[in-house]
């Protein structure tokens, strides 16, 4: 789902080798040697200048300083096991090789613009003494990281996307990115790192970022001031954390922030104000959590919301009017609680498409949906579809059911917005 970015870029930098037909992925652009002690060296193969540099890690022990000496042509270096069928998506689930560097290991690629580096454990100090002026995209996955890499990008001036992921990186604090002089950073993607904690004004220098993704990890409390800065934020995703407790005015200076994923937390109360400052959010996605409390002017976002998904908890209690003058094009619920809920409590709110999601047979109050208009539809997701008394659920509009669906398909939509 997620996996869509890795694999475009991939396919980018490989677009000019024929990857699937040769053994040694580099066996024409360059001659590519590991002695028997397991050093790296690598030269350029005479009139045969290739832009792609892309080794097969599995014998390698160590890069010693200058292995990649005069390397001038190239721009995009893949250092990655052997993958064992052309699966791109399952290649992080190895053990990484431990391999030997220098702080000139990286010397000799003065034109680099894009380097992925997976699953290779360096012991000593990731660091680069000359730089890279033209390094636009750097991806680092199953590494055993315990802090983002950022000596090895301290002389990245052009670093657009920083991918670090599948690491042990329990805690970031401004301190994490501190030496990245980088100023021009617009997505930054930390999936999957065991992440606990993120200290206020963490991301505060990236005055350029449009996405930040902090999915995949172990996130309670998102602290106020947490996103200072981001002032050009558009996308934040918090997909899959523990999160149930959201500080005051955290999301406040995000002012053009256009979608929001909190699916999979566990938030129980959405709070007074909690979305205030979003004046352009679009999506928010609230699916998969146990929300009890929805105040009258709590999801009052903006009149730009057109995608809204939630989720409920036992005993949710939503005030009159909580959805009254919504103007949607999605509105997904999680149809399992929805028998907790008063006719008429989605008086006021208009949308195309109303989805109903659940595990089990949905049980509705009557009238639940009084007054909700619905333009175009309702499409309902459950296993065992029972018979819809569209009157008694208070629905006049035109419902399509879908039998047994996949039912997080709607959750793959993260993947068109990159
Ligand atoms: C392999 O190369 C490294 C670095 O160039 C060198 O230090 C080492 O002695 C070499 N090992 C053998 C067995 O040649
Ligand atoms: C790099 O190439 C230049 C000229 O092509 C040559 O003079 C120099 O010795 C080379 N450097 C190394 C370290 O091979
Ligand atoms: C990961 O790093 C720790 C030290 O931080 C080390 O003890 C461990 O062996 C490493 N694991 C792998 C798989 O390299
Ligand atoms: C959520 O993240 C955990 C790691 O923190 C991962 O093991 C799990 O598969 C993820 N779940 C989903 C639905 O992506
Ligand atoms: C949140 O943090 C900002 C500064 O980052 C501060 O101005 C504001 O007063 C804080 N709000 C609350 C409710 O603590
Ligand atoms: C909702 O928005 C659509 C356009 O986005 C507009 O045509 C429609 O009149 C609006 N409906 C309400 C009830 O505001
Ligand atoms: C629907 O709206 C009408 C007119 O505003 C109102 O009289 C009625 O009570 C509403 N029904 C429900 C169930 O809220
Ligand atoms: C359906 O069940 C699966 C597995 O138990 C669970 O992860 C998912 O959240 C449930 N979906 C809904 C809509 O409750």
């Amino acid at each position: 789902m997620k996996r869509i970015l890795l694999k475009i870029l991939f396919l980018l930098a490989l677009s000019e080798s024929s990857y699937a037909r040769r053994k040694n992925p580099d066996s024409w652009g360059h001659i590519i040697s590991v002695n028997s002690s397991g050093a790296l060296s690598v030269k350029a193969r005479e009139g045969r200048a290739n832009r792609n540099l892309d080794m097969y890690v599995d014998k390698i022990s160590s890069i010693p300083s200058d292995a990649f000496h005069n390397l001038t042509s190239v721009t995009s270096f893949i250092i990655r096991p052997r993958p064992r069928r052309l699966d791109l998506d399952r290649i992080w689930e190895c053990n990484p090789r431990t391999v030997d560097i220098t702080p000139q290991s990286f010397n000799g690629l003065p034109s680099i613009e894009y380097i992925f580096i997976v699953c290779v454990y360096f012991q000593n100090a990731l660091k680069s003494s000359e730089g890279f002026d033209f390094l636009r995209f750097l991806l680092f996955e199953n590494n055993n990281m315990t802090a983002i890499p950022q000596e090895f990008c301290e002389d990245s001036p052009k670093l657009e996307l920083l991918i670090v992921r599948y690491q042990r990186i329990r805690y970031l604090s401004p301190e994490s990115f501190s030496r990245m002089n980088t100023k021009v950073l617009k997505q930054l993607l930390l999936e999957f790192n065991g992440v606990e904690y993120v200290e206020p004004r963490t991301f505060a220098k990236f005055r350029q970022l449009e996405l930040l993704d902090l999915s995949d990890n172990n996130l309670e409390i998102l602290r106020n001031g947490t996103f200072e800065g981001l002032d050009e934020l558009q996308k934040l995703w918090v997909f899959n954390n523990s999160v149930n407790n959201v500080e005051p005015e955290t999301f406040s200076n995000l002012k053009n922030l256009r979608l929001l994923d909190l699916r999979l937390n566990r938030l129980e109360t959405l709070s007074r104000g909690m979305f205030d400052g979003l004046s352009k959010l679009e999506r928010l996605e609230l699916f998969g959590n146990p929300i009890t409390t929805i105040t009258d002017n709590s999801l009052r976002v903006t009149n730009q919301l057109s995608h809204l998904s939630l989720s409920f908890g036992e005993g949710i209690q939503i005030e009159p009017n909580a959805f009254r003058g919504f103007n949607l094009t999605f509105f997904i619920l999680n149809a399992d609680e929805l028998h907790h809920l008063n006719a008429g409590v989605f008086s006021g709110c208009t949308t195309e498409c109303l989805q109903l999601m659940s595990n089990n047979t949905i049980n509705i109050s009557p009238n639940l949906f009084k007054n909700l208009t619905i333009t175009v539809g309702v499409t309902i997701f459950e296993p065992q579809v029972s018979v819809i008394d569209k009157k008694s659920w208070g629905l006049d509009e035109n419902v399509f059911i879908k039998q047994n669906p996949p039912l997080y398909e709607f959750a793959s939509i993260k993947g068109h917005l990159y």
